[in-house]
Formats: C-alpha cells, structure tokens, sequence
C-alpha cells in the first residue's frame, strides 16, 4: 500500500476522505507504505485541532488554576469550557465531569472513596470480561473483607452471562462494576438493563466506558449509572482519563486529597495539579467529534446533537469496515474469531476483533504485520480474566485488530493481504 487508502469508501453520510485529512499522523510511512493504524483500542490517533489546542494553551493559557492574572484566569475558563464539552459527550452536568491522570487511577481513587463506607461482608460485583482496570481496584478492597463475585462470560459468543449476573447480585451488594465494552473481542453490554439490576439490590453501578467511547454515544441519563470513566486517548484526544459521577455520589462520598485543596466538587476529586495542556487537548477532541457531526449534517444545532450525528454515520460506516474484515477472514485457513461474528447481532458488538491463527504466536504475527506497516496489537490487553477463561493466557494472547472511523476498506484489505501472506509462509 502507497497511497492513502480511501478509495470505496464514500459510505452515505460518511466522508472518510476529510476525516483523514484532519489527522496528521495518518500519512505516516513505513518502510516505504503508509501505515495501516488498525491499533485503536490501545489509543487512537488525534486530529490536529487537538495539537493546536494544546500548544494553544502553552503559548496563551500556561499557569496553574485560579490565580489573580490573565493566563491563570484563562486556564480557568479552559477547564471550564472542556467540562462543558465532555458534559455534553456524557449527557450530564458539567460539575459531575472529574479529569484524572487516566482511568485507572481515576478507579482506584474512586475505589478507595467508595470502599471507606463498605465494611466487611460487603459484596462487589466485576466480570470476567473486563479490563483488569475494572477489577483489581474494586479487589484492592478484599483486604477490608470485602467480598468480590466475579460474573461469568458465555463462552460461545464472549457476551456477559446475564443469569450468572443476576445470580451474583445479592442483597449484599454494594458496587456492580461493568464495562460498557470488551476492549478485546468488542462485545457491548446492556448496560441499562445491568444498571436496573444493580439499582433494585441497592448497589451503585460503575461503567468503564474506556472502550465503548470512540464507538457510540454515551449517555449517562439514558443509562442511569452512578459513575462512568472513559479515556480521551481512546476518542481521539490526549492521554488522560475522565470521569462521570453523579452529583449525589461525588459530594456525598468523600475522595482522601490534601488539606488546602477544596471539597467543592468535582474539583475536590481532581487531586493535586492537573496536566492542563491535556485537558485543552480533551475540550478539541469533544470538538473534533462534534465537527464530524456537523460535517454529515449541517443541520445540527447543538454540540450533543453534532455528536449524536457523528456516531449514528461512524458506527454504520465502521460496521460496513467490520462486516468486509470478517467475511476476508472466513477465507483464511486456520483463523479463529473470537466473540459475535453475526452481521444480524452487530448491535451487540464494535469494531475490535481478536483472533488467533492455529498454534501461531500473536506477537510473530504482529511483528509480521508491523513491518509491512500494518498496527495491530497482541497480548491480553489487560483484559487477563479474559484472557485466561479463553485459555489463551499461556499462549500469547490473541490477535487483536481495532477499526476506528479513520480506518478505510483498503486498510482491512491489505491487513488481510497480510495475513494472508503470513499463512502461506507454513
Ligand atoms: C476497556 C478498558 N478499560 C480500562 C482501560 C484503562 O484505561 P487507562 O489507560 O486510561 O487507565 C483500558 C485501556 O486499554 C481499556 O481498554
């Protein structure tokens, strides 16, 4: 592959073209071909309004929060307008959007906030879908005797068992904590039909939405969950993490922070400083989104409704990518797909698949792929209970590709070209 490959993509209401011309990465060459960024799910590539609001900020808005000058008076209102914009991606109030280093820490320090009203017997519930990232730090609480259920996946199809859901909520439970999407075999859960369950048994209900944000529209109203985290490097923007409580929750529980810094929330769970650039860098990746909406459909008048356009053209647009990559792998000896592969059940599931090829080692495979140029991802991603209930754990993994809206027909074309020239090497 030479050239950019956008050719067959004129999807109605969907321009690929000028979506990859707003990021500058994309034209990067590999020894001699462009690259094939199929490596999403680990952190997407960013538009360039990203980078310009980010130097933006250094050279017209650098110091810290609330001081008497105008550069700290205009960070203020950067932070402000950046917790608009995600409050407007979460569909909620702009003081119930907290930023954090990434969603990790941002768990754990919920976690351990949470976990001070919780005594011994107490229960919570994870799954084995999840990214570890939505596990140990509800487990980190084991050693104030909290109990951890673990729900069980349906092996045939990777989906949450729901039965065994249902059976692991108890009256004891205190925190159901489920993501939204598997950032390994991209099944979506129906997180509003497992927040209802976790309300009746009294529980709060915690979403790791890390994997599901570049791929649908979150919102927290419809969902009625208690706590929501996404990280912005998955949606395009820089490297941080964010988080969705509600107001209830974020001024009743109290976060552990230095004695100087205020209890007024969110800012009261934003512990010591911020990394401000980045959160600059967050408020035009909401925006970038939202231009992407616009662009489809210029008769959108809201920020929320740009962004509702955008997802309605880039989930249809990157289904189409996903349908034309399982059928190419159907043709290849020897390649198992894990998760739903139904084209009728594509409502369930994004754009990431995970696969594996025989015996073969994912990572050769990856490396194979990586110098034609083509970024895909091996290992477990994190998502260890996973990865050990599928038995891959000891084998190096699976295979894992992630289609994005920047991603074209001929980037899945030549990814199967290269796998397929992989195959005939045995
Ligand atoms: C589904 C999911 N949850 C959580 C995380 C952790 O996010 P962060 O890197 O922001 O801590 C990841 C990162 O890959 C993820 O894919």
């Amino acid at each position: 592959m030479s050239t950019p490959a956008v050719q067959g993509t004129e999807s109605r209401g969907f321009d690929v073209a000028w979506v990859r011309q707003q990021f500058p990465s994309l034209k990067l060459q590999v020894n001699g071909r462009v690259a094939a960024f199929l490596d999403g799910p680990a952190g997407t590539q960013v538009p360039r309004q990203v980078l310009e609001a980010v130097e933006s900020y250094f050279v017209s808005a650098n110091a810290n929060t609330c001081g008497a000058f105008e550069t700290s008076r205009r960070n203020d209102a950067m932070i402000a307008a950046t917790r608009r914009a995600m409050a407007d991606l979460f569909n909620c109030d702009a003081s119930e959007v907290v930023f954090g280093q990434n969603m990790t820490t941002i768990t754990f320090a919920l976690a351990r906030a949470i976990g001070r009203e919780l005594g011994a017997g107490d229960e919570i519930v994870v799954t084995k879908l999840d990214h570890d990232a939505n596990v140990a730090p509800w487990r980190a609480l084991e050693e104030k005797g909290i109990v951890i259920r673990q729900v069980d996946i349906r092996e045939e199809d990777c989906t949450l068992d729901l039965e065994d859901l249902k059976r692991k909520i108890t009256p004891k439970t205190k925190v159901v904590a489920v993501g939204y999407a598997s950032n390994m075999v991209g099944t979506i859960n129906p997180i509003a039909e497992i927040t209802k369950l976790a309300h009746v048994a009294g529980a709060l209900m915690f979403v790791d939405a890390v994997h599901f944000a570049p791929h649908g529209l979150i919102d927290v109203k419809t969902l009625d969950c208690d706590f929501l985290a996404c990280s912005p490097y998955k949606f395009f923007g820089p490297h941080m993490g964010t988080l969705y409580g509600k107001k209830e929750h974020l001024q009743r529980f109290k976060p552990y922070k230095v004695r100087p810094a205020t209890d007024a929330i969110p800012d009261c769970w934003e512990t010591g400083t911020q990394v401000q650039e980045l959160i600059a860098g967050i408020g035009a990746a909401v925006d970038y989104l939202a231009g992407v909406g616009k662009h489809g459909d210029a008769s959108v008048k809201t920020r929320r409704e740009a962004l509702a356009a955008a997802y309605r053209a880039t989930v249809s647009y990157e289904r189409n990518l996903l349908r034309r990559l399982l059928d190419g792998l159907q043709a290849i000896r020897a390649v198992k797909v894990y998760g739903i592969t139904d084209p009728k059940r594509f409502s369930e599931r994004c754009s990431t698949i995970s696969l594996r090829m025989g015996e073969h080692h994912p990572t050769e495979i990856a490396k194979f792929l990586g110098d034609r140029g083509i970024f895909t991802w091996d290992g477990n991603f994190y998502a260890m209970n996973l990865s050990e209930r599928l038995g891959v754990e000891s084998k190096g993994g699976v295979l894992r590709i992630g289609l994005v809206h920047y991603n074209t027909p001929d980037e899945v074309d030549c990814f199967l070209g290269g796998l397929r020239e992989y195959a005939a090497r045995f």
